[in-house]
Parts: structure tokens; C-alpha cells; sequence
């Protein structure tokens, strides 16, 4: 090891110790947003206002040189404060405008401020930065998360922690932010990512494409997709602004899988109350991927999802856009508020377009697969079922490692239509509309919807949230005859 080496060591060391004495002054944590499920995820003090990440790749190998501008409002006394970064490397730091000193642990990104601030004062952050993107493996899905680099082509998926592995953020959806991503790439290349394309120019052979999402928006949802994409545009009925973005050998699929993104962007307006964005679209990945995820104002789809009917996936990403985009969680534990509302919106489309008889035959499916009584006929034991009931988990409480489960998925959209029954579909589509309407750009939790379920239904659901979100064994849906078997007793 060489002097200079032990030197920074050091360092880090004396900084390491500095930063952890400061945080002991106070109670807040830091280095965590306080998730119930991922501590680890974001950080506390202050609140980010915007991200301006200037970005500039070569496609032909997995590089990134870029530059974060983020601009955030100190929520607390602050003598340093923290973001998320998966390794990449640091070239420049200001805090503004005065170089700030960092350290780094994992991917906690520890910085000192130049100058302390007070609750309330705001603080701009430029960090430069270059490396090699390094996606995590993602413990429910499977899916490589973050920046992916593959074939010559670039997507972005990052729910829920892939964000940091290509900008320092504070990664949590409890912070969200408008965002300005400035991408240049060789030019013939095209960037899909969220908001609006205010503005592409082209010199000296690279091209910069520059996005504009306007209104706040989680650290996961931010997405950059680079291919040599074929853009098609459009627009709903009602006038929502469409755009997809598909590799040129996929492109007749866009009639196909997304024929009927206007009219479903438009009944869904209907029901939850209006579009939140200034557009909308997908796009899709060239790689055999079996996932979809709702980035902001531009679903990403899988090829592999393209080949069978996706018109469920298709509706599950755009009900997202009101359910996770615009209302985000405020703790990943919540989950089910996305993922089941979102799962629930597939049926609504269903009784959209073939009446409630085919949404009844769908429920009724994923309730006798979520009972356990659709399972007997694969020659499972009554142990066996209760056991693979067990390791799913609680809708409302899952498991961090198993996060995007049918528990949460249907189980969810179950306990929604179980809801609808108790209340009345006047009541529940006035539940729907008003947290929709209440929380726009926000933030809520299990306990907010439930406040608004029960003022606008008269009744007390305490027994019916807990039943549904909080015990293994199934509730009935006695309006429509569903019962869970008796599987026996877990001894
Ligand atoms: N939210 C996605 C959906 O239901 C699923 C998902 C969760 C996902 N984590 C992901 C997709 C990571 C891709 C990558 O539509
Ligand atoms: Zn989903």
C-alpha cells in the first residue's frame, strides 16, 4: 500500500468518526428515511426540490459521464447531510457553490456542509461523476436493477433502490421531485424517458435530448431508455397526449399491445378523476424481459411481454400512474396501495369491456387461487397449501425480500372489490376518486385511505382493513358466494 493510499485512508477515517459524533447531536437518522422495510433506502434533514441530471453516454460500452444539479430545502439544523450512490466515482462536489468534503460508505454518501444550514434554508448540490453503472439484483423479481446496460441498448428500472446506481438521490419515495434529465448519446440513438422532450439538438455527432417532467415524481419511476427507437404519436379522445417509443422490428405491435391506450387513459380519467401528467406512452425494452414497470408518465415494457394479450399489463402501468406516480407511498410496507389498486384496475377494465360477468370469472379465479381452493385440484396437500399461503405473506405487511407477491397483487385488488361490495359502488368509486383527488402529487399510507373509505361510507372499517390486510386466512366475499375451504389447522 502506498503512502498516498494509507494518506486518504486516514482520511476517511477522521471524517467517518467527525460525521458519525455530529449525528449523534441530534436524533434524526441521517442516513435513512425512516422505511419500515428498507432503513437503508434515502435519508433525512432536507427535502429535494428538483434533479437536474446531465448525463452523456457512448452506447458502445457500459459508461456514464454526468453531472447531478439537485436543488432541496433543509428540513432540520444541518451540519452534513446524506444521499444514496452505488459505487461510480465522484470527480467534483460544491455545496453552494463552496467544495464540500465526502465520504462514502457502501452507498451512503456522507457530505459536509460547507457552511451549516438552518430548517428552512434552501441549498443547491452539483456533483460530477463518471463510471461504470452497477444494476442490483432485485430479491422479489429478479430483475437487474437500475441503469442496464445490454446489446447496445440502455433501459432503467429501479423499483424499488435501482435509482442511486446512476444519480446520488435521496432514494425513498416519501422525497419526491420534478426532474430535468439532459441525455446525450451518439448520434441516430433516441432517448425515451419521463415528462416532456422540450428540446433536441444535435453537434458534432452527438445528439442531447432533454425531458421535462413537471410534476413531482419518486427517485424509482425516473427512467432513460436509448435504442434506435421508432416514435409513434397520438392522443386520447379526451386530448391526453400519447407517445410510444418501439425498436423499429417491433414496431407493428404498437397497434396491437397499445391500440387501446387512449381509450383506457380516458376511462380510467372517468372513474379516478383526471389524467395527473402531460402525457403519456410506453416503451419497450429490446431484451426477452418478463416484466413492466409504471416509470412516470412512460410505462416500460419487456419484449417478452408483447407476445401474448398484454392488454391487463397494459391497463395494470397506466392505473399506476395515479396509483404509486401521482399518490406515492410513504413506506414501501404500504405497498399494496399500488400494487393492488393497480391489479384491481385490470378487472375495472375487464367490466369496461366485457361486463361484469368476465370481471366476476377473473375474481373469482384469483380468489380460489389466494384461498388455497384452486390448488387442490394440482394434488396439494392441505399442508402443503397452507404453507405456500404462509410464505406469500400479509397483504398489508410484507415480507422486504418478497415484496411483489400475489398477496399483494391480488390480494389486494381482492380486498378492493371485497370493499366495493360492503359499500356500494356509489360510495366506492367516490372513495376511489377522492383519495385520488386528495392526495395528487402526495404522499399517503393504508390509514389515509381507510379515513376517506370510512367518512365517505358511514362505516367503521377497523375489522374490515384488519381482516383483509392483516390475517393470513382469507376473508369470505359472501356477495359473491367466495369462501375460503378449511384447509385444517396449522399443526
Ligand atoms: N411495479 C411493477 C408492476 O407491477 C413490478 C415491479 C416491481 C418491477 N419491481 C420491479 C418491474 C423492478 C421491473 C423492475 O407493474
Ligand atoms: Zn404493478
Amino acid at each position: 500500500m502506498n503512502l498516498q493510499r494509507i494518506f486518504s485512508l486516514l482520511i476517511t477515517a477522521c471524517l467517518l468518526a467527525a460525521f458519525s459524533a455530529a449525528a449523534q447531536d441530534g436524533q434524526l437518522d441521517l442516513s435513512s428515511a425512516g422505511d419500515s422495510l428498507y432503513p437503508e433506502l434515502g435519508s433525512s434533514g432536507f427535502d429535494v426540490q428538483h434533479y437536474t441530471i446531465r448525463l452523456q453516454t457512448p452506447m458502445d460500452e457500459n459508461a456514464i459521464t454526468a453531472e447531478a444539479i439537485i436543488t432541496a430545502v433543509a428540513t432540520a439544523d444541518l451540519e452534513q447531510f446524506n444521499l444514496d450512490l452505488v459505487s461510480l466515482n465522484i470527480d467534483n462536489l460544491t455545496v453552494n457553490g463552496e467544495s464540500a468534503e465526502f465520504s462514502r460508505s457502501g452507498s451512503e454518501l456522507m457530505i459536509l456542509l460547507p457552511q451549516p444550514l438552518s430548517a428552512g434554508d434552501s441549498f443547491e448540490v452539483v456533483i460530477q461523476y463518471h463510471g461504470m453503472p452497477t444494476p442490483t439484483q432485485d430479491p422479489s423479481l429478479g430483475a437487474r436493477l437500475g441503469w442496464n446496460f445490454a446489446d447496445g441498448l440502455v433501459y432503467v428500472v429501479s423499483e424499488p433502490d435501482g435509482a442511486q446506481t446512476w444519480f446520488p438521490a435521496n432514494d425513498h419515495p416519501s422525497d419526491k421531485a420534478t426532474f430535468t434529465l439532459e441525455i446525450t448519446v451518439p448520434e441516430g440513438f433516441v432517448v425515451a424517458a419521463n415528462g416532456v422532450l422540450e428540446e433536441t439538438t444535435t453537434q458534432d455527432g452527438q445528439t442531447t435530448f432533454r425531458w421535462e417532467m413537471r410534476q413531482p415524481m419518486a427517485t424509482y419511476l425516473a427512467t432513460v431508455n436509448i435504442d434506435r427507437y421508432v416514435e409513434f404519436e397520438s392522443e386520447s379522445a379526451e386530448g391526453v397526449p400519447l407517445r410510444n417509443y418501439l425498436p423499429e422490428r417491433y414496431s407493428r405491435f404498437n397497434d396491437r399491445v397499445f391500440g387501446r391506450q387512449g381509450e383506457m387513459v380516458d376511462y380510467f380519467s372517468n372513474i379516478f378523476g383526471p389524467y395527473p401528467f402531460d402525457a403519456y406512452g410506453a416503451v419497450v425494452v429490446d431484451q426477452p424481459l418478463g416484466f413492466a414497470l409504471e416509470t412516470q408518465t412512460i410505462s416500460l415494457f419487456g419484449s417478452s411481454i408483447l407476445m401474448g394479450d398484454a392488454d391487463d399489463v397494459v391497463a395494470h402501468e397506466l392505473a399506476h400512474q395515479w396509483f404509486g406516480n401521482s399518490i406515492s407511498l410513504e413506506d414501501w410496507s404500504d405497498i399494496w396501495l399500488n400494487e393492488g389498486f393497480a391489479s384491481y384496475a385490470e378487472w375495472l377494465w375487464l367490466e369496461h369491456t366485457e361486463g361484469p360477468d368476465a370481471r366476476d370469472a377473473a375474481i373469482a379465479e384469483a380468489y380460489g387461487f389466494m384461498s388455497g381452493d384452486g390448488w387442490q385440484e394440482f394434488g396439494l396437500t392441505n399442508a402443503q397449501i397452507r404453507a405456500e399461503l404462509m410464505s406469500m405473506g400479509l397483504t398489508g405487511s410484507p415480507d422486504p425480500d418478497n415484496l411483489f407477491n400475489a398477496a399483494v397483487y391480488y390480494r389486494g385488488g381482492l380486498t378492493l372489490h371485497a370493499l366495493r361490495l360492503v359499500v356500494g359502488d356509489d360510495a366506492f368509486f367516490e372513495i376511489l376518486r377522492t383519495y385520488a383527488g386528495q392526495y395528487t402529487y402526495g404522499n399517503a399510507t393504508t390509514d389515509d385511505f381507510f379515513a376517506i373509505a370510512e367518512a365517505i361510507s358511514g362505516r367503521n372499517l377497523e375489522k374490515f382493513k384488519r381482516d383483509w390486510l392483516y390475517v393470513i386466512q382469507i376473508p369470505s366475499i359472501p356477495a359473491m358466494r367466495l369462501f375460503p375451504p378449511n384447509l385444517g389447522d396449522s399443526n
